[in-house]
């Protein structure tokens, strides 16, 4: 039987060069935290433990890391990655492995890591090492006769070391009790006085641990996050990676580079999406469901034949088949449109249950309402849900007409098939079938005429 995975997530730096005051490990890449991607990650590869050593902001990465079912443990001076995790020796069992990885390393793929895992439960040292054109600053792996002996870091590295351009990227898998005994005889003897996690490598080959090196698939997946820039660089990469999955899916997307998907996007067949959409949370498109361009979509299902047109905002709503919204339609939370609804510009709809074949076409909002099939709601229509102090329902039946600029001050029911007249401030229930409207009587006044400008003097 394979021993227990632990996995251990150094999250502790500073972070100076995001010039910030949040955590490094929080700030987000599409959409969750650096330590987000980590820790999902590590739930993939079935850890029994995930402990993260954290230091620099205080509580703030245990709080918001708080439903993630994590270890926390403390590091509150930082003296180095073997310093960091040492912190986090009591908490780990003497019979499993651990892997260690790093919070401000987010892309790295739990296949990856598989390998590693494996060598220390056959019970090896996995190292994950990559070579790199421009070494500097990594540690270096050295090698006698083909054999990893050692890492030395860049600072201690002699030039001939400095030539190596095969370096450490931090990530490795040993069994614990190893683990345990090694980072106990570290010493913080070198150029940073500190302890180095890397001169464990010395100490299992001393003790006949062969080191088992591995590489990972793309250079990405080992990058860290050190500033604003390598953020933003690993965000499109990242979501290079995701528009690549669904192309390969069979989506069309206008343009692969102007996609943002922060969360997860499901797509069914014959998808078209036009350029710089934003998907947050989790969002599913049906089939043949085209998006237009700029439109932003949030926790929200689309059903089969929808088309969603430019500039248009979709938020926690669910989207029945066949619809048309947009360009320019604000949905909100709560909001369930049925089928073959029609939602045009300028239209806001707010926790709102709506229809078959209903349409609101243009300029208005509707909150709080819950609307029958086949209606059809004038321009410039407002639901007045909101007396100031709490908010009202409107229920409107099936196939009512408002008329255009037509206020409904709720709590306020239309009855099935009536009729509301151009320009109504709907007070009192409408019955069904009938015209209802409140308007001022038209009146011409003969012969007025408009004031006249006066000429100033001078
Ligand atoms: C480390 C490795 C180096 C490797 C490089 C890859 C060591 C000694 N060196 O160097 O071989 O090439 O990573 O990026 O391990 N951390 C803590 N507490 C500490 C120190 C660090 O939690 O006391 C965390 C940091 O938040 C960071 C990570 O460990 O996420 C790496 O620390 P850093 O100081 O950046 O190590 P490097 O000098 O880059
Ligand atoms: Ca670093």
């Amino acid at each position: 039987m394979h021993s227990m995975l632990e996995i251990l997530i150094l999250a502790a730096g500073k972070g100076t060069r995001m010039r910030s005051d949040l955590p490094k490990v929080l700030h987000k890449l599409a959409g969750k935290s650096l330590l987000g991607h980590v820790v999902d990650t590590a739930h993939d590869l079935g850890a029994a433990q995930t402990c993260v050593v954290y230091g620099f902001g205080g509580e703030a990465v245990p709080q918001a890391m708080a439903d993630d079912k994590l270890t926390f443990v403390l590091q509150a001076e930082q003296h180095g990655t073997g310093h960091a995790v040492k912190q986090a020796l009591p908490r780990l069992s003497d019979t499993s492995v651990t892997l260690v990885l790093y919070g401000d390393v987010p892309l790295i793929h739990a296949a990856t890591l598989q390998p590693l895992v494996a060598a220390a439960q056959a019970g090896r040292l996995g190292l994950l090492t990559v070579d790199l054109a421009q070494p500097d600053g990594y540690g270096r792996i050295v090698r006698e006769n083909g054999r990893v002996v050692r890492i030395v870091e860049h600072k201690d590295a002699t030039p001939a070391e400095r030539a190596i351009q095969e370096v450490n990227t931090g990530i490795l898998a040993v069994a614990t009790r190893r683990l345990k005994q090694w980072i106990n005889e570290l010493k913080n003897e070198n150029a940073q006085g500190e302890y180095y996690l890397t001169d464990i490598i010395a100490l299992a080959v001393r003790d006949g641990v062969a080191v088992d090196t591995h590489q990972p698939a793309f250079e990405w997946e080992v990058l860290g996050v050190n500033s604003k820039a390598q953020l933003a660089g690993l965000e499109r990469i990242h979501q290079d990676e995701i528009a690549q999955a669904l192309l390969e899916e069979g989506v069309t997307l206008m343009d692969p580079a102007r996609l943002d998907v922060r969360g997860t996007l499901k797509c069914g067949r014959d998808v078209v999406i036009d350029v710089n959409c934003v998907f947050e949370g989790r969002v599913e498109l049906g089939d043949d469901v085209q998006v237009g361009a700029n439109c932003v979509l949030r926790n929200t299902r689309v059903a089969n034949g929808t088309r969603i047109d430019a500039f248009t905002l979709v938020d926690d709503a669910v989207i029945g088949e066949a619809n048309r919204l947009g360009p320019f339609s604000r949905i909100r939370p709560g909001t369930r449109l049925a089928r073959d609804v029609h939602v045009g510009n300028f239209v806001e709809i707010k926790n709102s249950q709506i229809d078959d074949g209903s349409k609101i076409n243009h300029l208005s909002y509707v909150g709080d309402t819950t609307m029958g099939k086949k209606v059809n709601i004038g321009a410039g229509t407002i639901t007045c849900n909101y007396d100031g102090a709490n908010k009202h329902r409107t229920v409107i039946g099936d196939e009512v007409f408002v008329g255009s600029d037509t206020q409904l001050v709720a709590p306020v029911t239309v009855g099935k098939g009536a009729t509301l007249g151009a320009g109504t401030t709907l007070t009192k229930d409408a019955p069904a079938g009938e015209l209802t409207l409140s308007r001022a009587k038209q009146f011409t006044i003969g012969g007025w005429k408009r004031p006249a400008k006066q000429k100033k003097e001078g």
